[in-house]
């Protein structure tokens, strides 16, 4: 009887051999600019209590309300899959009393993060982010630079046509005021507008103007911008300027408002074309209150999350070659067996010495192990027979010019090196 055969559960993916080395290189280029930028990485568990969700994101979120991945252990434990990392980093930066240190705590991280979510092109089940949080600054100077850090990504990784789109979602009086004007704009069209927008109009009604089936009825809806207070509308204005003095563009969109509820002042997106009706790539924002939210002291935050997924994606639309993943430099063909020995000693001498070299371990013909060679893309292939074995030397072939010398066994490193 055949054996049960297992697929990979809808939403998730299999990155291969191949694949693999894009990611790579958006990850290392990650890790390149927060050393520029001077943030350190954090990492932080996969799965927390519920709870810190439950708080942290938003009781009247989509992500609490029906994406997480819920479970209890053993010890009866509520806890979840991670949905996004701002939470467990601020759980972090409590826990551990980052806020203790004198200067700034400014953090990344690259990894996966959980949503029950319907997958289509550029929206999966688990899907990577590549975040920042920087703690304990209220600086204007500090949101633009985050939003400079996001910016920059995108620049190094050659990605084409990425908007900023900047808004205020101002502080807690200055939501409280607009949220009535909102209202009153919504409530005389009420009926007309979907279930989703008739609920969040009761539990969140800013999320209202995020609806993508009655976008085309909020033109006339009031702007956020118009009801904020003059520390907020100061806050903003100089988060402009320093943007101003970078060249980094961006346009400001009043009706850019976050799915996640912890956001104050700042909130930003990174837009795209090219992934189906998907168009946002990343997004951040300030989030003043949410360390206290969490039990820790009142010190601000403000970070983004970027979707990795969705950069390799528009990468691939765009045809942008990330550099390839290095050759290898020799490959080994071993013809006898008093060779195989000496080969397997090589092999390791050379790998030892910081070489990246590989050797036929199938048995096969020559001319098989030299097709191996060219597939992969090795520098060199270096033979050995019986012949070379007694007199202690080694065939070395450059599989660029085709050109072969016969070098000492035991210099086979330099003469590698001098190449
Ligand atoms: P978010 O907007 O929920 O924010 O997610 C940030 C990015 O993660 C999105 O723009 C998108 O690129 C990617 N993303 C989200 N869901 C999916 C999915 N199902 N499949 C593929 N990619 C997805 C946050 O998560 C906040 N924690 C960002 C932040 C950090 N705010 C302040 N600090």
């Amino acid at each position: 009887m055949a054996k049960e055969r297992f697929e990979k559960p809808t939403g998730t993916q299999d990155v291969l051999p191949g694949a693999v080395e894009k990611w790579q290189v958006v990850e290392a280029k990650a890790r390149e600019l927060c050393r520029r930028f001077n943030y350190r990485e954090i990492r932080t568990p996969l799965f927390e209590h519920t709870g810190l969700f439950e708080r942290g994101v938003g009781e009247t979120t989509d992500i609490v309300e029906g994406e997480m991945y819920t479970f209890k252990d053993k010890g009866d434990r509520d806890l979840a899959l991670r949905p996004e990392g701002t939470a467990g980093v601020v759980r972090a930066y409590v826990q551990n009393k980052l806020y203790g240190e004198p200067d700034v705590s400014k953090l990344y991280y690259i990894g996966p993060m959980f949503r029950y979510e319907r997958p289509q092109a550029g929206r999966y089940r688990q899907f990577h982010q590549f975040g920042i949080e920087a703690f304990g600054a209220v600086d204007p100077a500090i949101d633009a630079e985050v939003i400079s850090l996001g910016y920059q990504f995108y620049i190094d990784l050659g990605l084409k046509d990425v908007r900023v789109e900047l808004n205020s979602v101002g502080n807690a009086p200055s939501r409280a005021a607009y949220r009535e004007k909102l209202l009153d704009f919504l409530r005389p069209m009420r009926e007309s507008l979907c279930s989703d927008c008739q609920r969040r109009m009761e539990r969140n009604p800013l999320r209202v103007l995020d609806c993508k089936v009655d976008q085309d009825k909020f033109g006339g809806a009031p702007s956020i911008l118009d009801s904020l207070d003059e520390e907020c509308t100061e806050h903003f204005a100089k988060v402009k300027g320093h943007l101003d003095v970078m060249g980094v563009e961006y346009s400001i969109n009043p009706r850019l408002v976050r799915g996640l509820d912890y956001y104050t002042h700042t909130a930003f997106e990174y837009k795209a074309a090219g992934i189906g009706s998907i168009d946002t790539v990343g997004g951040g924002g300030r989030y003043n209150g949410l360390v206290e939210e969490i039990g820790g002291p009142d010190q601000p935050g403000i970070g983004f999350g970027i979707g990795l997924e969705r950069i390799l994606l528009i990468l691939e639309n765009q045809g942008v070659e990330l550099e390839a993943a290095k050759p290898l430099d020799v490959y080994f063909v071993a013809l006898g067996e008093a060779a195989d020995l000496e080969i397997t000693k090589q092999l390791f001498r050379l790998r030892s010495l910081g070489f990246s070299a590989e050797r036929d371990y199938l048995g096969r013909k020559m001319k098989a192990q030299m097709k191996s060679a060219d597939r992969m893309s090795s520098r060199y292939t270096a033979i050995l027979g019986e012949d070379e074995l007694n007199s202690g030397v080694i065939a070395l072939k450059s599989m660029e010019t085709g050109e072969q010398r016969t070098v000492k066994l035991d210099e086979l490193a330099e003469a590698l090196i001098q190449n």
